[in-house]
């Protein structure tokens, strides 16, 4: 048990001095997909106090599919032995259900017509 702990303990620090630049990127992005997460949450719980139900499951499916990703990446980090430091708070305002709906599709409309200038 012993030399399979410090198997692991020499593995995690190989981990860690081999790959920082994959690390730093695994934790900016598992940090993004958490923001997204938390915002999602917040937009949903907006749209269901203004009284748009359906548009409150949209963000609430939005943000579970987040969160899958984020899991994906803790699991990568966690596989190379890095502690994640863990987000709680989104730091996307949250705003009216209009506004929310505005700042959502904002990036994906603007990489449509990104694809569609390239065609
Ligand atoms: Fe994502």
């Amino acid at each position: 048990m012993r030399i399979f702990v410090l198997f692991f303990a020499i593995s995690w620090a190989d981990a860690q001095s081999k790959y920082p630049e994959t690390i730093s990127v695994l934790q900016t992005v598992y940090s993004g997909e958490m923001q997204v997460h938390l915002s999602y949450l917040g937009f949903a719980q907006k749209a269901n106090s203004e009284n748009y139900p359906n548009i409150a499951h949209l963000f609430l499916a939005l943000a579970n599919s987040e969160l899958i990703h984020a899991r994906n990446f803790r699991k990568f980090l966690s596989d190379l032995g890095t502690d994640v430091k863990e987000i709680s708070k989104p730091e996307t305002k949250i705003l009216s259900t209009k506004e929310n709906l505005k700042s959502t599709t904002k990036e994906p409309i603007s990489q449509y017509k990104e694809i569609e200038r390239m065609k």
